[in-house]
């Protein structure tokens, strides 16, 4: 069996939110981690027997921090999961890794599993950094944690270069640069964390993916908006 988490990201408005769930709802959904908008967090935990993770989570706790979502709020209203880095919050809202650390540490207060993302650009792929690249972004948040928990957190190598564009590395390349990851962690650390790939996941090529024993799930952002496109790629994942 692999993890299948689905990162809705900003695509979907409300009606077409409430059409997912209607669609899905007969299917079994309770071992499949969904990541919605936060402002539909509460729909998918009310109609949907999904698990339910948010797409980010807030530095600091409880408090004076307008327009920022708490993870003990994430774990009040019943969220299990939540991303964290993203490259596109990386890029986007300059992310990095103290900021990382923090959010981390108000999950594990929260007993919510943290998703923490990476991944390399084109660019450093094509200067053969990826896993320099790749290493920098795990250590520079493991060492900063707590070191008896970093068996809580999951992994989901992205390739940034493969979000959004169809493209997606050789099973061959997905492999090298898991084992890589996992034996990083087992080497530096002396723990097992599970490793998603994600990037351009789609009913085309999960099949291929599939081979990859050392893959132990994916992150799915566009195919997780397609109703049938998801169920399919669930269906081959369990
Ligand atoms: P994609 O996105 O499946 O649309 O490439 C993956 C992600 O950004 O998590």
């Amino acid at each position: 069996m692999k993890l299948v988490v689905g990162n809705q990201k900003a695509y979907l408005k409300r009606d077409e939110v409430l059409d997912f769930i209607e669609k899905t709802k007969n299917y079994d959904c309770s071992e499949t981690i969904i990541c919605p908008s936060s402002v539909y967090l509460d729909l998918y935990l009310d109609k949907s027997n999904y698990i339910v993770g948010s797409q980010d989570v807030g530095e600091r706790p409880l408090g004076a921090t307008t327009g920022e979502i708490s993870a003990d709020q994430l774990n009040s209203i019943g969220v299990a999961y939540s991303l964290v880095g993203h490259s596109e919050r990386r890029k986007n809202q300059h992310e990095t890794g103290p900021m990382l650390i923090n959010k981390i540490n108000r999950l594990f207060e929260n007993d919510i599993t943290p998703i923490l993302c990476i991944g390399e650009t084109q660019e450093e792929k094509e200067l053969n950094v990826t896993k320099d690249v790749i290493g920098k972004q795990i250590m520079e948040v493991f060492d900063g944690l707590d070191q008896t928990k970093l068996e809580k957190i999951i992994i989901a190598y992205e390739p940034i270069w493969s979000i959004g564009t169809g493209l997606i590395p050789t099973n061959e390349e997905i492999e090298d640069t898991i084992t890589y990851i996992k034996d990083l962690i087992v080497d530096k650390y002396d723990k097992r964390v599970a490793v998603l790939y994600g990037g351009s996941v789609n009913k085309g090529n999960i099949d291929e993916l599939n081979k990859i024993d050392l893959v132990d799930g994916y992150l799915i952002g566009g195919a997780s908006t397609k109703v049938e496109e998801f169920l399919y790629i669930m269906s081959k994942c369990e």
